[in-house]
């Protein structure tokens, strides 16, 4: 059984919003052989507000229990610009969702596995910006922690987008990225250029949409709109499906042999300029290169992850 907190800047739930964060809670919650025991937000996808209303709101729809949600970071160490404020929309689904427990993500994740040592995964799917700082206010966490897993970066060629030429959770707050870095946990990247090849197509999501059970037909009704919402033209689009970036960082907690990994020096490019996010990967390939400090993920078998995730959480 593994135990793990999930940082997310979930956005599921709000009109034109990326579904991922929302999939990824809901595998979480759905894998046996997982433990979700603690759920905190972060500025990322959308504000942190309503990151935390609309998890809250995806927590009474998924049934979670007392699973403590607490609110985290509103803004990235340096770019604060990147905060919106709650549309109308996720202010009004406030009433009926689970409140957020009081606290501070990066307090409550810094005591919860210093109270269990080795014992906690956290899955990052949103940027570092709380783990960054659950790291700053504790530096022990990061040979207390079992795992780091995150969803970010690109490390095998870049993406042909002069705004934001790196991956988003990592462009949103590289800085925090950087300390992630540094802090020498154990790290597993699972970057965009591999999530990108783990799709849900119509025809998956049509399928979860006639599933018989309590979450499946909203899955599916969610996903179509974001397939129908996406431009074809970016990366993420390709007309008749999205990519599933959040929930592949979850399933490899409990399946590591959906993806393969390799070891790396990473860093990141920080600062204001073109290249702000952009990884650095060295493959270690030469006699100079420095000590690894992650595992970045390399490929996956992406038939596989589709079963996985359409059987645990589409009902199929
Ligand atoms: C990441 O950015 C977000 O839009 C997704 O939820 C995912 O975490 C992909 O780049
Ligand atoms: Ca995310």
């Amino acid at each position: 059984m593994k135990r793990i907190i999930l940082d997310t800047d979930l956005a599921m739930g709000a009109p034109g919003s990326d579904i991922d964060d929302g999939f990824a809670l809901a595998l979480a919650h759905a894998d046996p052989d997982l433990r979700l025991e603690l759920i905190t937000t972060v500025n990322g996808n959308t504000d942190v507000e309503s990151a935390t209303i609309l998890t809250g709101e995806l927590a009474r729809r998924l049934d979670l229990g007392d699973v403590p949600i607490v609110k985290g970071a509103a803004a990235a160490f340096t770019h604060p610009e990147v905060r919106r404020n709650p549309a109308a929309e996720v202010l009004a689904l406030r009433a009926g969702a689970r409140p957020a427990t009081d606290g501070y993500a990066a307090v409550e994740i810094a005591r919860h596995v210093m109270a269990h040592p080795g014992e906690i995964t956290i899955v990052a799917i949103g940027p570092l910006t709380n783990v960054a700082a659950a790291l700053l206010l504790e530096p022990r966490l990061a040979e207390n922690v079992a795992e780091i897993v995150i969803m970010g970066g690109i490390f095998f060629g870049t993406m042909p987008d002069r705004t934001m030429p790196g991956e988003f959770n990592v462009w949103v707050d590289p800085e925090a990225a950087a300390a992630v870095l540094r802090s020498g946990a154990p790290l597993r990247w699972v970057g965009l250029d591999v999530t990108l090849q783990v799709r849900l197509t119509t025809a998956d999501a049509e399928r979860m949409r006639d599933a018989r059970t309590p979450f499946a037909p909203f899955a599916g009704e969610s996903a179509l709109a974001w397939i129908a919402h996406l431009n074809p033209h970016e990366p993420e689009g390709r007309g008749d499906s999205c990519a599933m970036h959040d929930p592949l960082a979850v399933a490899v907690v409990t399946h590591p042999e959906l993806v393969t990994f390799v070891d790396a020096h990473v860093s990141v490019v920080t600062g204001d300029g073109e290249a702000r996010g952009v990884m650095i990967t060295d493959l270690l390939r030469s006699d100079t290169a420095p000590p690894a400090n992650c595992r970045v993920a390399a490929s996956v078998d992406a038939p596989a992850f589709t079963e996985h995730f359409l059987n645990l959480v589409g009902g199929l």
